[in-house]
């Protein structure tokens, strides 16, 4: 492989279908480069694509003395320990100043490590986020970067040309220092989720509380792709509820068993939001509503002792109806968006990352699971005001979601009287009704803690803490 040395511009280490479709990307852009896996077969089959600019190799020494100096390798292995023993062994083969970018949905802390550690060695390290699935990955996806600014500089030009387009831009940007590629990204699969959690809850109720044909839901969908909510999750529900596997007369979603899987990154949003005390509660009730599906052996009992005691479709005309359900959608996916943008407002502060909320609105427009007609007006709100400390506070963002307020009360209102779950329409609009509140309840929380643990309060009108002996002579029957 000689022939090769010095030769290829990129190189990839994990060759399944994401690294293959990536590397056949950067290929179509007339780069050369290269592809390593220990599987010999794995690599055959790379080499069976015969693609003159992509060049397979089961050795890793031959992998990287094909690449051109700075060495740029990128892992898309899975996530966790994997990434540790693929850096430690490519630390025997590559230089000083080479660049590694670790492109999987690793954990921002274990980024963070990584990070400190090559930089520390003398090896650029760049975490970056991929979105977009094995479609993306071929034919351009969104990417969030991170960590290693030198490091992106070389290999900026390649990422460009890979990622989508939107309006003749690309949708990959330099996200900030150390992990924040990554925790960007982990953020996006928390809207993801949320926004997944959200169009099932709406099958839900079109299916069960208004009794729809799967054929009507999918107009619902299609219809709603044209409008202010077009996104790609709204599209491919549509699909779904079109798809036949042929010869078929019912729909492959019909046969598909509810027990919702998950790879973690939604609990990682929800687990680091709490830790920042950031409330993101539609994403959080997403990852519940996952666990709660997989829990079908005590579903099934449960509802034997609990049967439906309300009468189903609900009375109403459902073409209107879905009308107000598309209204209620906008506002809580607004909600979604506010949400994962806040916290990312919150760990910039608190992980001094640099990130700039604009930037990552506009790389989210295109190529990612999350893109949206929507993420327009996030991008203006952050462009317009780059320290806007909430989306809901956005004069436009409010002007909208205000008239999508009645038909939220209302669809949530006949969804629990009904007795259907929709607990992240829920969460949308009880974490606004508290987010609009300028006096939350939360003041007996505060004497409940320090009646029985002296945990002190602070008062409206005197500064410092307090603690009351709330018992015997000063309560008053
Ligand atoms: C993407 C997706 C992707 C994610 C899968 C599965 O942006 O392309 O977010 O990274 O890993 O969609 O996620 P779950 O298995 O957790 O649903």
């Amino acid at each position: 492989m000689n022939e090769n040395r010095n030769q290829n511009a990129f190189g990839m280490i994990g060759l399944g279908t994401m690294g293959s479709n990536l590397l056949q990307n950067i290929a179509d852009h007339g780069y050369a480069c290269a592809g390593y896996d220990n599987n010999a077969k794995t690599v055959q089959k790379l080499n069976d694509l015969k693609n003159e600019n992509i060049h397979g190799f089961s050795d890793l020494k031959e992998f990287t003395n094909s690449l051109k100096s700075p060495k740029v390798v990128m892992m898309l292995v899975p996530a966790g320990e994997i990434v540790d023993s693929v850096i430690k062994e490519l630390l025997t083969v590559l230089d000083k100043g080479d660049i590694i970018i670790d492109g999987g949905n690793s954990h921002f802390t274990d980024t963070e490590r990584r990070y400190l550690e090559l930089e520390k060695q003398g090896y650029h390290f760049v975490g970056m986020g991929v979105s977009g699935g094995e479609e993306g990955a071929r034919r351009g996806p969104s990417m969030m970067p991170g960590g290693d600014k030198e490091a992106y500089e070389i290999i900026k030009p390649i990422l460009e040309k890979i990622a989508a387009h939107v309006n003749g831009e690309p949708t990959v940007a330099f996200m900030g220092e150390r992990s924040a590629g990554h925790f960007v990204k982990m953020v996006h699969n928390g809207i993801e989720y949320a926004i997944m959690q959200l169009l099932s809850e709406s099958y839900e109720i079109m299916k069960r509380g208004l009794q729809m044909e799967n054929n009507e839901i999918h107009e619902v969908f299609q219809k709603w792709n044209k409008g202010r909510l077009k996104s790609y999750l709204v599209e491919i529900t549509s699909d779904i509820f079109a798809y036949k596997n042929e010869g078929e007369t019912d729909l492959l979603l019909d046969s598909i068993r509810d027990q919702a899987k998950a790879k973690g990154t939604g609990k990682w949003t929800s687990q680091a939001a709490m830790d920042l005390h950031l409330p993101t509660p539609i994403i959080d009730i997403a990852v519940s509503m996952r666990d709660l599906s997989s829990l079908k052996e005590l579903r099934v009992e449960a509802s034997k002792i609990y049967p439906d005691s309300t009468e189903m479709p609900y009375n109403t005309n459902n073409e209107k109806y879905c009308i107000e359900l598309e209204k209620a959608f906008y506002f809580a996916m607004v909600s979604a968006y506010a949400q994962g943008m806040h916290l990312l407002y919150s760990a910039n502060q608190e992980f001094k990352y640099n990130l700039n909320l604009d930037i990552i609105a506009k790389i989210w427009r295109g190529g990612c699971i999350i893109r949206s007609e929507f993420l327009e007006d996030i991008y203006a709100a952050f462009n317009k005001n780059p320290n806007l400390k909430h989306l809901m506070l956005d004069g436009k963002v409010a002007e909208s979601l205000r008239k999508s307020i009645p038909a939220t009360r209302s669809v949530i209102s006949d969804a629990t009287l009904h007795g259907i779950s929709t607990p992240a329409f829920s969460a949308s609009l009880t974490y606004f009704d508290n987010f609009r509140n300028e006096n939350m309840p939360t003041n007996l929380i505060q004497a409940q803690r320090d009646y029985f643990g002296s945990h002190t309060y602070e008062l409206k009108a005197k500064e410092g803490v307090f603690h009351t002996k709330w018992v015997m002579e000063n309560i008053k029957e």
